[in-house]
């Protein structure tokens, strides 16, 4: 499917794995799932603008490229998207970050958000939401929905973990944002959970039940 990019990189399988070993614990699985979103970033930003700059070598004066401005805004779903929002930021320190909070009811499984903050400039940047899991695609949609609401053009999704039903929710919603996944699972389950998956990711970082 155009527009969606599932990841085959060893490195991001191999710890994908142990996240869904339920005897992960927390630290573990939260040290983990920063690994993995800076890993995976690396890939999404693959064409973040550039501009020449002269610098001095101890050898000679050159032309080489560096990162244009403050483009980049990293926007993590709350709670468990702001597991993968350190790792970006260890790779790009100059980005902005957006919080939007949003919690699936238990039994509609439909999202609801509770809050919204986004950097200023919107618009120009580049901006990168981040939730580990996918499941119904109903928080991403709004999430992106909401963004796009605020002037937010240029927009990528990241996610460990995907259903497929997800994936055709958010592709059809919003064809233009590009998607990345570490992996796509078989299906949701009857309470919308991602088999095999790994659980509820929020509690899984964060230590609650
Ligand atoms: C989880 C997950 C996503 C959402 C995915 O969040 O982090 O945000 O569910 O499900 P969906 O694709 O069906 O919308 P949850 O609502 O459990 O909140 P939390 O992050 O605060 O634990
Ligand atoms: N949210 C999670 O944390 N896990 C799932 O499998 C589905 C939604």
């Amino acid at each position: 499917m155009e527009n969606v990019i599932e990841s085959t990189h060893p490195l991001i399988q191999h710890k994908i794995s142990i996240l869904r070993d339920k005897h992960t614990g927390t630290n573990e699985f939260r040290r983990l799932v920063d690994e993995i979103g800076m890993l995976m970033a690396y890939e999404a930003l693959k064409d973040l603008p550039t501009h020449m700059v002269e610098i001095e070598t101890p050898i000679e004066t050159c032309m080489s490229p560096m990162l244009s401005g403050r483009k980049l805004a990293v926007v993590p779903i709350l709670r468990a998207g702001l597991g993968m929002s350190s790792g970006i930021l260890t790779l790009v320190p100059s980005a902005k970050v957006g919080h939007i909070g949003m919690y699936r009811d238990e039994e509609t499984h439909e999202p609801h958000a509770y809050f919204c903050k986004l950097p200023e400039s919107i618009s120009e940047r580049l901006i990168l939401v981040t939730d580990p899991m996918l499941a119904t695609g109903g928080s991403a949609v709004e999430a992106i929905d909401f963004i796009k609401k605020r002037g937010g053009k240029n927009i990528k999704f990241m996610s460990l973990i995907a259903a497929p039903e997800g994936i055709k929710r958010l592709h059809e919603a919003h064809p233009d944002v590009q998607i990345y996944v570490g992996h796509i699972d078989r299906e949701l389950n009857k309470d919308a959970y991602i088999c095999p998956g790994l659980g509820d990711a929020g509690d899984r970082i964060f230590g609650t039940k």
